[in-house]
């Protein structure tokens, strides 16, 4: 959700600042473009270094710093940042900022922005619960400023209770909310399928594909993000099971035919973004196959087409599919809109660098049972995950 934003993090002088690496961390692999501001006494718990290598930025400490080659440092920050946060945030910035001081490249920077600006406090318990710190953290709540609650739990000082900065998924989700205020799928109840399927041929091998299971994975938790319901049905992947939403794995097509076809009828909107394979070996065989002299035929099996099966029993649902093309790829993509009875086929040349399989990226066309189809420019797949629930939002069918 963060994807082709530019985020500002601010870090301050508090044992939390090396938690910031994991942020900016996750901030980077979400697709954010990420600038570091460091304050002096963060600099005596991390070192910038360590900020420019994960965000792939020089780290800004200086307000009259020339080496950016911008002539106002903190005026191009502020100019740049759709977001900035403060994590960890100390006392004395909770302070400064509540003043209205600017004397050091962050608060100055800040003071210039118009962007959405969180603070993520992170303090001694005693310190956090000061009443000074609870004004200023107020006064700044009032000025617009968002607060994302520290965490509560035992601290490094060995004091227990409230000071411990939020956890950065906690933090993200946050942003998030700040960028897509959860609401324009708030109801629906969505089916995405991601990743590929495995057939199995014996207890060691299977027929499987390249996909990734990245591009079904950034759509579910985009609508999760925009508030709906998400089922998300996925074949085996490494990637981990995104939060707020239910996941089912499945291994082979016919298990996720059985899976999607039960979920089917109760959902809104299914998205097929899984690579299913169109063939299977009739049966896996009990033992592994030893090799002999000479080559080896494996006889296959159709799947069924999972897609076109729920086109034929299409009621309210809008149907989104997904096309992995090597040639001639508008036609192909028009024949299996058709054939399949889609509302939007999402349609890629996976020959093309920056498309289709195991990318950060891919490269598509939308194609409308009209006939109109609109090419997107290469895109991160969490921001495509976007796009298209735009486009399906634009042609959303009430819900029955
Ligand atoms: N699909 C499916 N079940 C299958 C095969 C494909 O549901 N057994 C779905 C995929 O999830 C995707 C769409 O069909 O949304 C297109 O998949 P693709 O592999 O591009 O095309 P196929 O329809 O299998 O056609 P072909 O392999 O001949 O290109």
């Amino acid at each position: 959700m963060l994807a082709g934003k530019c985020i500002v993090v601010g870090v301050t002088g508090g044992i939390a600042a090396h938690k910031a690496l994991d942020l900016v961390s996750k901030l980077v692999k979400s697709g954010a473009e990420v600038h570091v501001i460091m304050t002096a006494s963060a600099g005596m718990f991390v070192k910038p270094l360590a900020f420019e290598a994960i965000s792939g930025h020089k780290v800004h400490t200086d307000t009259f710093e020339s080496s950016s080659g911008w002539r106002f440092p903190h005026l191009e920050l502020a100019r740049r940042a759709d977001m900035a946060v403060i994590a960890p945030a100390t006392a004395n910035i909770a302070a400064k900022l509540a003043c209205g001081l600017a004397d050091d490249l962050l608060t100055t920077a800040v003071l210039a922005m118009v962007c959405p600006l969180l603070i993520c406090p992170a303090m001694n318990v005693y310190m956090y619960r000061n009443p000074v710190v609870q004004e200023n953290l107020r006064r700044l709540r009032r000025m617009g400023f968002i607060i994302v609650e520290p965490d509560a739990g035992r601290q490094a000082c060995g004091d227990e209770g409230p000071g411990r900065l939020a956890d950065v998924r906690a933090i993200m989700e946050q942003m998030g909310r700040v960028f897509y205020p959860p609401g324009d799928m708030n109801g629906m109840k969505v089916l995405v399928t991601a990743g590929g399927t495995r057939e199995p041929i014996d207890p060691v091998r299977y027929i499987g594909n390249r996909s990734s299971g990245k591009m079904g994975y950034a759509l579910a938790e985009a609508a999760a993000g925009r508030g709906a319901e998400v089922c998300l049905v996925s074949g085996p992947t490494w990637l981990e099971p995104p939060a707020g939403m239910q996941t089912i794995m499945v291994e082979t097509a016919q298990e996720m035919y059985r899976t999607v076809l039960e979920i089917y009828p109760g959902v809104d909107v299914a998205v097929k973004a899984a690579a299913v394979s169109d063939y299977r070996p009739p049966t896996a065989r009990e033992q592994k196959i030893k090799k002999k002299e000479g080559g080896l035929t494996l006889e296959l099996e159709r799947n069924t087409d999972i897609l076109e099966q729920l086109g034929r029993e299409k009621r309210h649902q809008l149907l989104v599919g997904f096309a992995a093309e090597t040639e001639d790829l508008i036609n192909n993509a028009r024949e299996k809109l058709t054939r399949k009875n889609l509302d939007l086929l999402v349609a890629n040349d996976i020959t093309q660098s920056g498309a289709g399989f195991g990318t950060d990226t891919n490269i598509v066309k939308l194609v409308y049972p009209d006939g109109r189809v609109e090419s997107l420019p290469m895109m991160d797949k969490l921001v495509l995950g976007e796009k298209i629930w735009d486009e399906i939002m634009k042609i959303k069918k009430p819900v029955t």
